[in-house]
Protein backbone atom coordinates (compact mmCIF):
# COMPACT_ATOMS: atom_id res chain seq x y z
CA UNK A 1 0.00 0.00 0.00
CA UNK A 2 1.63 3.62 -0.66
CA UNK A 3 0.72 5.52 1.84
CA UNK A 4 2.32 8.99 0.81
CA UNK A 5 4.55 10.70 -1.81
CA UNK A 6 6.92 10.51 0.99
CA UNK A 7 6.20 6.73 1.71
CA UNK A 8 6.41 5.21 -1.65
CA UNK A 9 6.85 1.74 0.39
CA UNK A 10 5.01 -0.80 1.53
CA UNK A 11 5.07 0.03 5.92
CA UNK A 12 5.37 -3.13 7.61
CA UNK A 13 2.58 -3.91 11.05
CA UNK A 14 5.26 -2.58 13.48
CA UNK A 15 5.02 0.87 11.41
CA UNK A 16 2.23 3.37 11.17
CA UNK A 17 2.19 6.97 9.80
CA UNK A 18 0.14 9.43 10.72
CA UNK A 19 0.02 12.94 11.87
CA UNK A 20 2.68 14.45 14.85
CA UNK A 21 3.57 18.04 15.57
CA UNK A 22 1.94 20.72 13.96
CA UNK A 23 0.86 18.16 11.61
CA UNK A 24 3.87 16.87 10.19
CA UNK A 25 4.04 13.70 8.82
CA UNK A 26 5.64 11.01 11.65
CA UNK A 27 6.18 7.26 12.10
CA UNK A 28 5.47 5.37 14.64
CA UNK A 29 7.23 1.99 15.05
CA UNK A 30 6.03 -0.30 17.79
CA UNK A 31 7.95 -3.69 17.83
CA UNK A 32 8.82 -6.26 20.57
CA UNK A 33 12.31 -4.25 21.33
CA UNK A 34 11.39 -1.02 21.45
CA UNK A 35 9.02 2.22 20.63
CA UNK A 36 9.92 4.91 18.44
CA UNK A 37 8.92 7.93 16.34
CA UNK A 38 10.65 9.43 13.26
CA UNK A 39 9.42 12.33 11.31
CA UNK A 40 10.11 12.47 7.55
CA UNK A 41 10.98 16.79 8.47
CA UNK A 42 14.42 15.96 8.74
CA UNK A 43 14.29 12.24 9.08
CA UNK A 44 14.40 13.44 12.58
CA UNK A 45 14.13 10.54 14.88
CA UNK A 46 12.13 12.16 17.93
CA UNK A 47 11.84 9.12 20.43
CA UNK A 48 13.42 5.89 21.06
CA UNK A 49 12.46 3.72 24.41
CA UNK A 50 13.49 0.30 24.36
CA UNK A 51 11.39 -2.21 26.14
CA UNK A 52 11.29 -1.81 30.42
CA UNK A 53 13.69 1.88 29.91
CA UNK A 54 12.41 5.44 30.36
CA UNK A 55 12.81 7.38 27.07
CA UNK A 56 16.66 7.81 26.12
CA UNK A 57 16.21 10.60 23.74
CA UNK A 58 15.37 14.34 24.92
CA UNK A 59 12.50 16.62 23.17
CA UNK A 60 11.69 20.15 23.82
CA UNK A 61 8.50 21.19 25.03
CA UNK A 62 9.34 24.16 23.53
CA UNK A 63 10.19 22.65 19.69
CA UNK A 64 8.76 24.20 16.60
CA UNK A 65 6.43 21.83 14.80
CA UNK A 66 7.05 23.90 11.85
CA UNK A 67 7.89 22.53 8.45
CA UNK A 68 10.43 25.42 7.98
CA UNK A 69 12.12 24.80 11.43
CA UNK A 70 14.45 22.16 12.55
CA UNK A 71 12.85 20.36 15.28
CA UNK A 72 14.74 20.99 19.17
CA UNK A 73 15.77 17.84 20.32
CA UNK A 74 16.17 13.67 19.32
CA UNK A 75 18.41 13.41 16.27
CA UNK A 76 19.08 16.35 13.98
CA UNK A 77 20.84 15.28 11.11
CA UNK A 78 23.00 18.11 10.57
CA UNK A 79 24.55 18.47 6.68
CA UNK A 80 26.43 19.33 4.75
CA UNK A 81 27.80 21.65 7.01
CA UNK A 82 28.00 21.57 10.53
CA UNK A 83 27.11 25.24 12.62
CA UNK A 84 26.59 28.49 10.68
CA UNK A 85 27.50 28.22 7.02
CA UNK A 86 30.97 28.99 6.08
CA UNK A 87 30.87 32.13 4.03
CA UNK A 88 26.89 32.20 3.61
CA UNK A 89 24.71 34.50 6.83
CA UNK A 90 21.73 33.95 5.63
CA UNK A 91 22.17 30.08 4.53
CA UNK A 92 20.66 27.68 7.90
CA UNK A 93 22.23 26.82 10.94
CA UNK A 94 23.68 22.82 10.93
CA UNK A 95 23.19 22.70 7.01
CA UNK A 96 19.76 21.88 5.00
CA UNK A 97 19.18 17.95 5.84
CA UNK A 98 17.15 18.89 9.02
CA UNK A 99 14.73 21.29 6.93
CA UNK A 100 14.56 18.89 3.64
CA UNK A 101 11.68 16.90 3.70
CA UNK A 102 12.71 12.88 3.03
CA UNK A 103 11.17 10.16 1.56
CA UNK A 104 11.08 6.67 3.20
CA UNK A 105 12.32 4.32 0.50
CA UNK A 106 12.56 0.68 2.91
CA UNK A 107 10.39 -0.29 5.95
CA UNK A 108 10.85 -3.74 6.98
CA UNK A 109 11.65 -6.43 10.01
CA UNK A 110 14.12 -8.37 10.18
CA UNK A 111 13.75 -12.31 11.83
CA UNK A 112 15.35 -10.82 15.15
CA UNK A 113 12.30 -8.36 15.36
CA UNK A 114 14.33 -5.35 14.68
CA UNK A 115 12.38 -3.03 12.19
CA UNK A 116 14.51 -0.88 9.45
CA UNK A 117 13.78 2.01 8.02
CA UNK A 118 15.73 4.02 5.31
CA UNK A 119 15.32 7.49 4.40
CA UNK A 120 16.50 9.31 0.95
CA UNK A 121 17.36 13.10 0.37
CA UNK A 122 18.41 13.94 -3.01
CA UNK A 123 20.08 17.58 -3.75
CA UNK A 124 21.72 18.96 -6.09
CA UNK A 125 25.42 17.04 -5.65
CA UNK A 126 24.84 15.16 -3.31
CA UNK A 127 22.43 12.26 -2.69
CA UNK A 128 22.05 11.02 1.16
CA UNK A 129 20.59 7.66 2.67
CA UNK A 130 19.61 7.81 6.22
CA UNK A 131 19.32 4.27 8.18
CA UNK A 132 17.51 3.92 11.10
CA UNK A 133 17.11 0.39 13.06
CA UNK A 134 14.84 -0.07 16.02
CA UNK A 135 15.77 -2.54 18.44
CA UNK A 136 17.15 -2.81 21.55
CA UNK A 137 20.47 -1.16 20.27
CA UNK A 138 18.86 2.26 18.40
CA UNK A 139 21.53 2.31 15.36
CA UNK A 140 21.79 5.57 13.12
CA UNK A 141 23.50 5.45 9.45
CA UNK A 142 23.89 8.52 7.29
CA UNK A 143 25.66 7.27 4.14
CA UNK A 144 26.55 10.44 1.82
CA UNK A 145 27.51 9.67 -1.80
CA UNK A 146 29.05 12.19 -4.51
CA UNK A 147 26.82 11.37 -7.91
CA UNK A 148 28.88 14.40 -9.24
CA UNK A 149 32.33 15.00 -11.09
CA UNK A 150 33.67 17.32 -8.79
CA UNK A 151 35.00 16.30 -5.55
CA UNK A 152 32.35 17.05 -2.83
CA UNK A 153 33.59 18.51 0.95
CA UNK A 154 30.57 18.16 3.93
CA UNK A 155 30.59 18.57 7.33
CA UNK A 156 27.74 16.01 9.49
CA UNK A 157 26.85 15.29 12.46
CA UNK A 158 24.37 12.88 14.10
CA UNK A 159 22.80 15.73 17.10
CA UNK A 160 21.52 13.63 19.59
CA UNK A 161 19.75 15.02 22.64
CA UNK A 162 19.81 12.11 25.01
CA UNK A 163 17.37 12.65 28.24
CA UNK A 164 19.64 12.52 31.72
CA UNK A 165 18.30 13.19 35.42
CA UNK A 166 20.41 16.24 35.83
CA UNK A 167 23.52 17.14 33.84
CA UNK A 168 25.20 18.42 36.70
CA UNK A 169 25.12 15.12 38.25
CA UNK A 170 26.33 13.07 35.09
CA UNK A 171 29.57 12.03 33.69
CA UNK A 172 30.97 11.42 29.75
CA UNK A 173 33.60 8.79 29.39
CA UNK A 174 35.47 8.04 26.93
CA UNK A 175 36.99 11.28 25.45
CA UNK A 176 40.50 11.30 28.70
CA UNK A 177 43.38 12.62 26.67
CA UNK A 178 41.46 13.62 23.81
CA UNK A 179 41.86 17.21 22.44
CA UNK A 180 38.92 19.40 21.87
CA UNK A 181 38.16 23.11 20.50
CA UNK A 182 36.11 24.98 23.16
CA UNK A 183 33.69 26.91 21.41
CA UNK A 184 32.81 28.89 25.04
CA UNK A 185 36.24 28.98 25.75
CA UNK A 186 38.17 30.80 22.94
CA UNK A 187 40.31 29.55 19.83
CA UNK A 188 43.90 27.55 21.89
CA UNK A 189 42.21 23.79 21.49
CA UNK A 190 42.35 22.15 25.17
CA UNK A 191 42.58 18.81 26.42
CA UNK A 192 40.29 16.90 28.13
CA UNK A 193 42.80 15.66 30.78
CA UNK A 194 42.37 12.03 32.42
CA UNK A 195 39.47 13.51 34.25
CA UNK A 196 35.77 12.48 32.46
CA UNK A 197 33.48 15.40 31.60
CA UNK A 198 31.54 16.78 34.04
CA UNK A 199 28.92 20.25 33.29
CA UNK A 200 29.35 22.94 35.78
CA UNK A 201 28.68 25.67 33.15
CA UNK A 202 28.05 26.30 29.62
CA UNK A 203 29.61 23.50 27.50
CA UNK A 204 29.98 23.63 23.89
CA UNK A 205 33.22 21.04 22.88
CA UNK A 206 34.60 19.75 19.38
CA UNK A 207 36.66 16.89 20.44
CA UNK A 208 38.97 15.99 17.96
CA UNK A 209 40.50 13.02 16.30
CA UNK A 210 38.21 10.18 18.17
CA UNK A 211 36.72 7.32 17.33
CA UNK A 212 35.59 6.78 20.77
CA UNK A 213 32.70 5.13 22.57
CA UNK A 214 31.19 7.06 25.07
CA UNK A 215 28.99 6.32 28.20
CA UNK A 216 26.95 8.79 29.83
CA UNK A 217 26.85 7.68 33.66
CA UNK A 218 23.47 8.91 34.70
CA UNK A 219 23.45 7.93 38.76
CA UNK A 220 19.89 9.73 38.88
CA UNK A 221 18.43 7.82 36.00
CA UNK A 222 20.70 4.88 37.57
CA UNK A 223 21.60 4.12 33.75
CA UNK A 224 24.00 4.29 31.30
CA UNK A 225 23.61 5.35 27.79
CA UNK A 226 26.76 4.20 25.42
CA UNK A 227 27.24 5.65 21.70
CA UNK A 228 29.75 3.82 19.87
CA UNK A 229 30.26 5.09 16.32
CA UNK A 230 32.10 4.35 12.91
CA UNK A 231 33.11 6.80 10.25
CA UNK A 232 33.30 9.29 12.39
CA UNK A 233 36.34 11.43 13.76
CA UNK A 234 34.42 14.05 15.96
CA UNK A 235 32.58 13.82 18.63
CA UNK A 236 30.73 17.16 20.06
CA UNK A 237 29.66 17.59 23.56
CA UNK A 238 26.95 20.65 24.33
CA UNK A 239 24.54 21.47 26.81
CA UNK A 240 23.83 25.67 26.50
CA UNK A 241 22.97 26.19 30.58
CA UNK A 242 20.81 29.31 31.66
CA UNK A 243 21.88 32.03 29.04
CA UNK A 244 21.89 29.91 26.07
CA UNK A 245 18.35 28.15 27.29
CA UNK A 246 16.69 31.42 27.94
CA UNK A 247 18.27 33.17 24.60
CA UNK A 248 16.48 30.73 22.47
CA UNK A 249 13.39 30.75 21.25
CA UNK A 250 12.58 27.08 20.72
CA UNK A 251 14.00 25.81 24.02
CA UNK A 252 12.57 26.45 27.70
CA UNK A 253 14.40 28.59 30.36
CA UNK A 254 14.51 25.51 32.63
CA UNK A 255 14.68 22.46 30.51
CA UNK A 256 18.99 22.76 30.28
CA UNK A 257 19.52 20.36 33.04
CA UNK A 258 17.64 17.66 31.68
CA UNK A 259 19.55 17.16 28.99
CA UNK A 260 23.13 16.50 26.72
CA UNK A 261 24.18 16.31 23.33
CA UNK A 262 26.88 14.15 22.43
CA UNK A 263 27.18 14.52 18.85
CA UNK A 264 28.68 11.61 16.71
CA UNK A 265 30.27 13.52 13.39
CA UNK A 266 32.80 14.69 11.24
CA UNK A 267 33.56 18.26 11.51
CA UNK A 268 35.94 21.24 11.38
CA UNK A 269 39.33 19.76 10.10
CA UNK A 270 37.30 16.45 9.94
CA UNK A 271 35.01 17.96 7.04
CA UNK A 272 34.97 14.89 5.03
CA UNK A 273 36.21 14.62 1.16
CA UNK A 274 34.49 12.65 -1.28
CA UNK A 275 35.98 12.04 -4.51
CA UNK A 276 33.28 11.64 -7.86
CA UNK A 277 31.32 8.31 -7.14
CA UNK A 278 32.36 7.64 -3.52
CA UNK A 279 30.13 6.94 -0.59
CA UNK A 280 30.71 7.79 2.72
CA UNK A 281 28.71 6.12 5.72
CA UNK A 282 28.70 6.99 9.70
CA UNK A 283 26.97 5.36 12.51
CA UNK A 284 26.36 5.76 15.42
CA UNK A 285 24.19 3.12 18.00
CA UNK A 286 23.23 3.65 21.05
CA UNK A 287 22.93 0.93 23.85
CA UNK A 288 21.08 1.37 27.41
CA UNK A 289 22.91 -0.68 30.44
C1 LIG B 1 25.69 22.33 18.86
C2 LIG B 1 26.69 23.40 18.54
O1 LIG B 1 26.06 21.15 18.21
O2 LIG B 1 24.41 22.75 18.41
C3 LIG B 1 26.27 24.66 19.28
O3 LIG B 1 28.00 22.99 18.90
C4 LIG B 1 24.85 25.04 18.89
O4 LIG B 1 27.18 25.70 19.01
C5 LIG B 1 23.93 23.85 19.11
O5 LIG B 1 24.43 26.13 19.67
C6 LIG B 1 22.48 24.10 18.72
O6 LIG B 1 22.39 24.55 17.41
P1 LIG B 1 20.98 24.93 16.79
O7 LIG B 1 21.26 25.48 15.42
O8 LIG B 1 20.17 23.67 16.74
O9 LIG B 1 20.38 25.95 17.73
Amino acid sequence: MTTSPLVPVTLPPTVSLEPGGGGLPRLTIVNRHARAEVYLHGAHVTAWRPEGQAPVLWMSAETQWDAAKPIRGGVPICFPWFGPHPTDKSAPSHGFARLADWTLIEARDDEAGVTHLAFELTQPGCAAIYRVAVGSTLTLALEVRNPGRDAFTFEEALHTYFAVHDVRGITIQGLAGTDYLDKVGGTTPRNQGAEPIRFTAETDRVYLNTQATCTIEDPGLSRRIVVRKTGSNATVVWNPWIAKAKAMPDYGDDEWPEMVCVETGNVDAHAVRLPPGATHTMTASIAVS
